[in-house]
């Protein structure tokens, strides 16, 4: 190893050195391979929260968070976003590459044709309450499909992982929509073949068999855009909650299971519906927004405004500006008197506000994905408790392209983080009466 392709690390206690190599991306930031410095110095390393530690190699997807930067095998989110389409995303996720028109046309046959889900899968959502949270839905009946898909299916198998993937982007759907008719005491709708992903979808929750229903080309346009923004984002919490459970070799659907839960949380996937209530007590407030900036700012109060802030990216998040535009353009067609536009107004406020205050500037808390989303998804209907839904459909794409990058990397190995312990010292047992 050359000079330039190593770092020197001194322990200032014995005089030990000892080189690391620094791993060199083909864009981002160099990576210090550290694997050696137990055997070498004796030392772990320390940082909550992986603010700092690379947990594995990818070629999925790019973040640049300081030029605002997201790239799906190398394809910049801007140009997917606008020319192409989930299906077409899911297809270069997975695959690595963008599809011809007959690899295009053989995936979305075949994802079309494994929408539906067994029938017994249907009396698992009677066991719920009514009233039962669909991402607690989601997480237990996607969990439970690795009751149906797990003997002879080998990890291992290219063509089994592959299957796998196909199975979860098609059943995502009939599953979200399936939570929410059960919730609303309806008929489960199957899904439709003719129809396409986005379009299937929004048949699947609000059509009726009295009626017949066309999903409006404008909301199957806009959710289309949304699941491709959505699709896939790195090593965030999720993801990295798929890899880790799925690198024990656990059954994917089990896996996925375990990223759904991850993502159901307010810090993460569930920040869009936080944002609506948010922007709603906003708006009931009448509309003071200050004192929502003024909250946000406030250490000694937990709130935080949802919708700000990334780990990652320290500037605009790309999608939001995306969502942003869509956002806008989508309540310009539904006309100036659509119940929505009070809340994009005061969304566009406080995006002034605090991308003008300095507690925000400084700290580089810009909006994120999740602050426009939620409107777009109020105007089709979506209710707010579909919204981490809606938002774990499109990721499932993601997990899965992860989950199989992972297993079919050389370096496969379980997960299994040290820690720094701080607890008590070796200390004798005492009987209870001596206590
Ligand atoms: C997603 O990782 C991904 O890629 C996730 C995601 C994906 O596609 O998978 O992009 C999707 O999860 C988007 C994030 C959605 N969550 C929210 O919108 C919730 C609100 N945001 C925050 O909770 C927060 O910004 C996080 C969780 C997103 C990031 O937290 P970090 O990186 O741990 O940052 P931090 O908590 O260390 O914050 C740094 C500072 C702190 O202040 P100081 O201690 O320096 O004084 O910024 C403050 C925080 O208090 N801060 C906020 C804030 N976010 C951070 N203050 C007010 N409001 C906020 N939203």
């Amino acid at each position: 190893m050359s000079k330039n392709d190593t770092v020197t690390l001194t322990d200032n206690a014995t005089g030990k050195q000892v080189e690391l190599p620094i791993l060199r991306p083909t864009c981002g930031s160099p990576t210090i391979d550290i694997s050696s410095l137990p055997k070498e110095l004796g030392y772990f390393t320390y940082d909550p929260g992986f603010v700092a530690t690379a947990s594995c190699h990818s070629n999925i997807t790019y973040l640049d968070g300081a030029k605002g930067v997201l790239e799906y095998r190398g394809y910049p989110i801007e140009q997917l976003a606008e020319k192409s389409s989930f299906i077409e995303v899911c297809y270069l996720l997975f695959h690595g590459d963008l599809p011809d028109k007959d690899q295009l046309d053989e995936f979305d046959d075949i994802i079309t044709t494994h929408t539906m889900l067994h029938e017994a899968v249907k009396r698992f959502y009677s066991g719920f309450r009514r009233d039962a949270h669909p991402m607690a839905t989601m997480v237990g009946v996607v969990g439970a499909l690795s009751a149906f898909y797990h003997h002879g299916e080998d990890i291992h198998d290219p063509k089994h992982r592959m299957i796998t993937a196909h199975r979860l982007i098609a059943k995502m759907p009939t599953i979200a929509a399936w939570s929410y008719r059960y919730t609303n005491g309806q008929p489960m709708v199957y899904p439709k073949n003719s129809l396409s992903f986005s379009a299937n979808f929004l048949h699947m929750m609000f059509s009726m068999p009295t009626e017949e229903y066309t999903p409006d080309p404008l909301f199957v346009k806009a959710l289309d855009l949304l699941l491709i923004l959505h699709a896939d984002h790195e090593q965030n919490a999720s993801t990295s909650t798929v890899r880790l459970a799925g690198s024990s070799g656990a059954n994917p659907f089990a896996a996925l299971s375990a990223g759904i839960a991850s993502l159901w949380g307010p810090a993460h996937g569930g920040a869009n519906e936080a944002v609506i209530r948010m922007l709603q007590d906003i708006v009931d407030s009448d509309n003071d927004v200050a004192h929502y900036v003024a909250r946000a700012k406030d250490k000694s109060d937990r709130f935080r405004l949802m919708g700000f802030g990334h780990r990652v990216y320290k500037n605009f998040d790309p999608r939001a500006v995306i969502i942003r535009k869509t956002c806008m353009n989508l309540l310009a067609e539904l006309g100036t008197n659509n119940k929505y536009q009070a809340l994009f107004d005061t969304a566009v406020e406080l995006e002034k506000i605090a991308l003008s205050d300095e507690y925000f500037v400084s700290r580089n808390l810009y909006p994120n994905v999740d602050f426009y989303s939620g409107i777009i998804l109020l105007a089709m209907g979506i209710p707010l408790n579909m919204f981490t839904v809606i938002f774990a459909m499109a990721r499932t794409v993601g997990w899965i392209s992860h989950w199989n990058e992972m297993i079919e990397d050389d370096d496969f190995r379980i997960g299994r983080p040290r820690q720094l312990y701080l607890g008590a010292e070796t200390r004798e047992y005492v009987d209870i009466d001596k206590r």
